[in-house]
């Protein structure tokens, strides 16, 4: 049975594990360690399976710069299953979960920069459909995406959508 539930200080090494095994480089795994000294307001959920780390996934603040305004939201990043228990719903759990507390937190929206096949299924479209756009400029468009939880909010807004800087070690 997989479980779902918030990291503990036990689970930093398996998380860079989990991490590293399914992007096939540290990278990822060094942001995630990085951010979680300097984002106490991040999520970070872990799946369990028997007593081992098998799945991760980060959210970390995220902004939308507007004319003359920021609205601030979350970001997804990264997700991540060692690749054995790959294709088995473990990466659907984790984001289902961790778009529960988004709601409940009421954030206004949830970036991702992904797999445009992937995260549809979760209720996200391309961003540029909202008029908001990747300050990365070697994103391809159907990458970048949102899930609007709150459409009163996002009502004409656009611009620019950014992610923590640290990810720009791992783009
Ligand atoms: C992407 C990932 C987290 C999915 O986890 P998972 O537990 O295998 O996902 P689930 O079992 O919930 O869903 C499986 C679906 O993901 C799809 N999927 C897996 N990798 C994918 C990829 N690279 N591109 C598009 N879809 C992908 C599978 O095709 C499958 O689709 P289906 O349900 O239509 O058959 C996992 O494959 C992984 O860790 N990949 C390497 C790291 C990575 O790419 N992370 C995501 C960055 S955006």
């Amino acid at each position: 049975m997989i479980t779902i539930r918030e990291e503990q200080i036990s689970d930093i090494e398996p998380i860079r594990v989990v991490n590293t095994r399914a992007f096939g480089q540290a990278a990822e795994a060094d942001v995630v360690d990085k951010l979680r000294q300097v984002c106490p307001e991040g999520l970070s959920l872990v799946a369990v399976c028997e007593d081992q780390i098998v799945g991760h996934i980060l959210f970390t603040p995220a902004l939308i710069e507007a004319k003359g305004q920021i609205i601030q939201g979350m970001g997804l990043a990264p997700l991540a299953v060692l690749p054995e228990f790959q294709g088995q719903g473990i990466g659907s759990k984790l984001v289902q979960e961790g778009l529960a507390a988004m709601r409940k937190a009421q954030q206004p929206f949830v970036l991702v920069l992904g797999h445009p096949e992937y995260y549809p299924r979760f209720g996200f479209v391309r961003s540029v459909d909202y008029g908001i756009v990747s300050e990365y400029d070697n994103v391809p468009e159907e990458a970048f995406m949102i899930l609007v939880l709150d459409e009163v909010r996002l009502q004409e807004i656009s611009g620019i959508g950014k992610y923590r800087p640290e990810f720009e070690a791992a783009m």
